[in-house]
Formats: C-alpha cells, sequence, structure tokens
C-alpha cells in the first residue's frame, strides 16, 4: 500500500521520481505527488488520479527543476483520494511522504490542534510532517527520532527539510525502505523494482535506523545518532523482469513466465534425490507433528492446496488460517506445531504479525516468500523462498503457483521423511517436477479457447467454480482472479455441497466452471455437474483425460477442456494456468484495467 521513492543526485529529480513511482504503482494508485528541492525552494505537486495526471500537472505547471525530490503514489486509508489528501504533506519546514498507517494519529492531531497547529488534510500523515516540524531546531537526527517516538503504527518515511535542501531522510517501523545506491546520486524506495533501472545494490533500512542521504554518500545512524554500519544488498532481479517485454498486461506476462518460475523455484530444491529436497532449508522434519499455515489471499489459497497435499501425502493435520483471523483468533498451539506464513510480498501486515504473534509463543516458524530480504523472510526462523521474480501485476499469478510448488515440495519431502508413502510414489512425483513447466507450457496452446470463453461470458453477474478436493481448493483461486481483475462475482464451491443451498442459484445460462483432477472423486464431481446442468448452468469443464471418460463427460457440458495428465497432486498448478488465462481474457473483453482493478493495491502492509 503506497509507495514511496526519492532522489538526490545530479540529475533532474522528476523524470527520476516518475519514472520510480511507476515501478511502484502496484503498491497504489488513487494519487501520486512529488516535493522537489531545488531552484525555486522547495515545490511540492500533487494530484489525485493516476501517476500520468501528476506528470500533466508537472509539465503544464512546471516549477519542478532540482535534483533532490521525494514521491508518492497513494493507496488512500485516512480521508478520500483527493489532491488535498495526496502525499507529499508539508508543514513549517518539513515535507513528507509516507507509507502505512499512524494509528494514533486522532490523539496526536487534537493535541497538535490544541498547541494551535492547522490541519489542512484529512490523512494520518499531515501529523506526522507536524511532530517532526515541532521538534526540528536544527538537528534532524532527533527530530525524526523524537516524532517516531510518539507514533503508533507502520511507517516508511521519506522526509525533506526546507534548510537542509541537498538531503533526504529516511526511516522505517513495519513498512519496507530499502536506499539505492548509485554512482554520484542515491535513492529511497519502497521496493527495489522502483530503483532497478538505475543501480542493482542497496541497503535495508531496519527499524529504529535513520539513513541521511545526499549526492555524495549515505549515512545510516540509530535513533541516538550513532553511527550503523550498513552491509550492501544485491538485488538479483534483472531489469527486464520489472518491465512488460511486449506483453499488453504484467499480468499475461507473468502467466507466460511460469514455466520458468517454476523451474527456478523447483530446480534447485531437487538436485540428488528425494531426501534432498528442501535440505538447505529444512533440516530436522521429525519434530513437526502439526502444521498451520498463515497466509491472505492468494497466498491462503495456495496454502489450502498444501494442506490437501501434507495431509494426503504426509499425514500431518493442518490447518489453515486467513492471517486477519489468525493474530487475533488465541490460536491453540499444540506440541510439535510449526507455522508457515506464506507471502509474495514478505511485508503483508496480517502475514508479519501472525509471524510474530507464533514467534512470541516460541513456535518454529517457516516463511514461503518472494521478496528477499522482506520483513518476514528476516523476521522467520526458516526462509523458503519462491523464486518467481518480481510480480507487478496486482493480480498474483506467478507467485501463487510458485508457493504451490513450494508446499508440493514440502508435502513430499515430509511423506519421505515419516515413510507415509512408498519409495516408487515418491520417486515417481520427485520425477513429474521436472516436466512441470513443459505441462505449463501446453496450457498457452488454450489461449483461443480461453479468449472464446471469456468473450462468450464477458456480461455475466454471476459465476461458479466447483470441485472436490484439492479441485475445490483451486476453485478458491479462480474464482478469486476472476472476481478482483473482472469485477465479476463468483463463488467456489465444494460440488458435494451446492444442493445445500447455492443451487437455488443455478439458472438459464448461469456459468458453472467445474474443475475434475482426482480420480477417486471424478464420478462424483461428474453428478454434481449433472445436477447444475440440469438447472441451466452452462458448464465449462477442465479435467485431467485420465480422470475421466470424454465420450460420458461431453454430454453434460457445454464446453471440456482435457488436459495431459502428470501426477494428480501437481495438476491444479496446470489447471491453475487455465484459469488465470480466463480471468484474464474476461477482464481484458470487459475493459477492466487488468494490472491495476480498482481499490486494490498489491503489497498490503496495513490492517
Ligand atoms: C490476489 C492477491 C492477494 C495476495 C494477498 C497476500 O491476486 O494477490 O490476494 O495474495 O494480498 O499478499 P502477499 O502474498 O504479498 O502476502
Amino acid at each position: 500500500m503506497c509507495g514511496i521513492v526519492g532522489y538526490a543526485g545530479n540529475n533532474e529529480a522528476v523524470p527520476v521520481l516518475l519514472d520510480g513511482l511507476s515501478k511502484l504503482e502496484y503498491r497504489g494508485y488513487d494519487s501520486a505527488g512529488v516535493c522537489i528541492s531545488g531552484k525555486d525552494g522547495i515545490v511540492v505537486k500533487k494530484s489525485k488520479g493516476r501517476l500520468s495526471s501528476l506528470a500533466e500537472k508537472i509539465k503544464s505547471e512546471g516549477g519542478t527543476e532540482g535534483k533532490v525530490g521525494i514521491g508518492h503514489t497513494r493507496w488512500a486509508t485516512h480521508g478520500a483520494p483527493s489532491d488535498i489528501n495526496s502525499h507529499p504533506h508539508r508543514y513549517g519546514k518539513v515535507t513528507v511522504v509516507h507509507n502505512g498507517i499512524i494509528e494514533n494519529y486522532a490523539e496526536l492531531r487534537s493535541s497538535l490542534t490544541k498547541l494551535g497547529e492547522k490541519f489542512s488534510s484529512e490523512t494520518d500523515t499531515e501529523v506526522v510532517a507536524h511532530l517532526i516540524n515541532k521538534y526540528y531546531i536544527d538537528d534532524p537526527i532527533s527530530a525524526i527520532a523524537c516524532a517516531c517516538g510518539r507514533i503508533k503504527g507502520s511507517y516508511a518515511l521519506g522526509i525533506i527539510f526546507d534548510d537542509i535542501p541537498d538531503k533526504i531522510y529516511a526511516t522505517r517501523c513495519d513498512s519496507p525502505l530499502i536506499v539505492g545506491i548509485g554512482d554520484g546520486e542515491n535513492y529511497i524506495a519502497s521496493d527495489i523494482p522502483a530503483i532497478l533501472g538505475r543501480t542493482r545494490n542497496y541497503y535495508l533500512i531496519e527499524e529504529g535506523e535513520i539513513a541521511e542521504i545526499s549526492k555524495d554518500g549515505i549515512r545510516v545512524c540509530n535513533f541516538d545518532g550513532i553511527p550503523v554500519t550498513k552491509e550492501v544488498q544485491t538485488a538479483e532481479w534483472d531489469i527486464e523482469a520489472a518491465e512488460k517485454g511486449g506483453y499488453e498486461h504484467f499480468m499475461l506476462k507473468e502467466i507466460h513466465e511460469q514455466p520458468k518460475t517454476i523451474k527456478a523455484t523447483v530446480d534447485p530444491r531437487m538436485i540428488n534425490s528425494v531426501e534432498g529436497i528442501l535440505k538447505d532449508e529444512i533440516i530436522d522434519t521429525s519434530s513437526i507433528k502439526r502444521i498451520k499455515i498463515v497466509a491472505c489471499g492468494s497466498a491462503m489459497h495456495a496454502g489450502l492446496l498444501g494442506k490437501n497435499a501434507i495431509e494426503r501425502l504426509a499425514r500431518i493435520p493442518v490447518d489453515v488460517y486467513i492471517a486477519s483471523e489468525f493474530r487475533y483468533c488465541n490460536p491453540i498451539f499444540e506440541e510439535g506445531s510449526i507455522v508457515i506464513i506464506i507471502s509474495q510480498s514478505g511485508e503483508t501486515a496480517d502475514s508479519l504479525s501472525s509471524l510474530r504473534l507464533a514467534k512470541k509463543k516460541g513456535i518454529p516458524t517457516y516463511a514461503i516468500v518472494n521478496v528477499v530480504g522482506s520483513s518476514i523472510a528476516r523476521e522467520a526462523d526458516h526462509v523458503i523462498y519462491t523464486w518467481a521474480g518480481p510480480e507487478i501485476a496486482v493480480a498474483t499469478t506467478k507467485a501463487y503457483t510458485a508457493q504451490v510448488a513450494v508446499l508440493y515440495l514440502l508435502a513430499l519431502r515430509l511423506a519421505n521423511d515419516k515413510r507415509t508413502i512408498n519409495k516408487d510414489e515418491a520417486v515417481s512425483i520427485f520425477n513429474a517436477f521436472s516436466s512441470l513447466p513443459d505441462h505449463i507450457e501446453k496450457t498457452f496452446s488454450y489461449t483461443e479457447r480461453m479468449q472464446k470463453l471469456a468473450s462468450l461470458n464477458s456480461n455475466i453477474n454471476n459465476l461458479f467454480f466447483i470441485g472436490r478436493g484439492q479441485d475445490y481448493s483451486l476453485c478458491h483461486e479462480g474464482s478469486l482472479k476472476l472476481k478482483e481483475i473482472s469485477y465479476i462475482h463468483s463463488e467456489a464451491y465444494a460440488a458435494g455441497e451446492l444442493k445445500h443451498g447455492t443451487i437455488s442459484l443455478i439458472t438459464d445460462g448461469v456459468p458453472v466452471i467445474a474443475v475434475i483432477t482426482e480420480k477417486d472423486v471424478a464420478e462424483k464431481t461428474i453428478s454434481n455437474i449433472k445436477e447444475v446442468k440440469t438447472r441451466g448452468a452452462f458448464v465449462i469443464l477442465i479435467a485431467d483425460r485420465n480422470c475421466v471418460d470424454e465420450k460420458n463427460v461431453s454430454d453434460i457440458c457445454d464446453e471440456l477442456i482435457l488436459l495431459d495428465s502428470t501426477a494428480p497432486l501437481l495438476m491444479p498448478i496446470i489447471c491453475a494456468v487455465l484459469l488465470q488465462l480466463y480471468a484474464y481474457y474476461t477482464a481484458v473483453y470487459r475493459g477492466c484495467d487488468v494490472d491495476k482493478p480498482r481499490n486494490l493495491a498489491k503489497s498490503v502492509t496495513v490492517e
């Protein structure tokens, strides 16, 4: 939620800031702004709407020459998207951009108001500018430290002081922040893609640290002003990974990257044998008696597939929790429990808090994370990275399938260690992983079918996804993908559960997407398909060709897609790609902003 950037160098700051913000727009895109320190002193330009509106405004109004600046792209929390509520916020000698939430802002605002200070916006951020200004005489570090001492909540801040025009300051608590190290220029940013076109080297700013950035150098100290020595990090992602590379949308590009990202995630863990899976990340599995998977949204859906796999193969009970529920439900940790947090960004507030809760209780924690060095990755006891590369589209695709792949590897390793599957089955699943990228590649041959189906159904208001077992878990993700980007209401239903209520919604032409990848329950799902078909549903069946008899099922569905078989465990990953394509093309037909769906932001760093 919200992205911040900052620049101090020898070039004009505006183009650098706008470019950086364009790479962070996935974090929020309802307004944007910059503060430039230059020839006209401190100039703030901000505008409601997309970054392009800000760029237009700057172009038409001018006055933004300067080589030092901070910028912001917003996902509104306090105060509607408007010019006035956009960042930067300025008070006295202080201008700030902020990512996070100041939880005690109302209290702070009222005490500052009593002192006669006037506020111009409805935001929580404005109190930060007031507070820093209040404590500022001539020592920026101590002013920032004093202000932070009074703030409760999360923040990554970029700050400019009127009388220190050549420097920017930055600090953080529970929101991500990096400082990019350039040659004669330096940066701050919420995330690596914002600086990737200019440098690969950066520092991770820790909580309780303040960075002072000028074109000539970076100084990091703690809140007492004592210098902190930082280790230079190097981003492995290449710049192309954060560009569209000829695709119309990031989402389509990221869908197509999946053969590569699955390979990158799986191959390094499959070097020798089943015994060697995840050996670098998980040393001893013998004490694991119960697993709690905690995550949000699609990452939680990946967890559901993980539960299916771990329980089936390794016979270890797994509970899957929505992180925002877990953190407040006073969870019961049985002996031998571990907690697995799944998160693409590694910054999701509820997931991070759940991790901290588990750690506080002394429970071993594992994190399946995509962003190296993110808060969750740093705080978990053990990290298993998904090597999906930067994911820019708000709707996750390649990170989700990589998360599922990691959970499947874990299931196989646990099952093998516990001897709950025989050697042959283990080896056969192990071998199937190597052909998974090819199977995913083959799903792209269904692109035209998916386009056609999407065009047929693009005017609908409701859709149902049905399946059993792992297919039901997959349906949750298919449904989320469709609704978040196409704004069509859809629901995932356990196929056998429909008749307990929801089947009343099935009328002529209501689309139902059914998934069958498990032979054991195929006949049962087929019966459920017949039930909806009889009531007029337009049925699309996606099935593993080994699980159904084509002749028998062609009559009960309107569209049939039969996928080549591999290990049944892996089939949901392959089907997921088809469902992603379906959602993508439906959103395109409906004219939706695929990469930036309304009201959403990629990285949910607030509760
Ligand atoms: C949906 C989507 C979200 C995220 C969720 C968790 O397409 O992307 O549901 O999965 O916000 O985000 P991370 O994985 O960053 O913790």
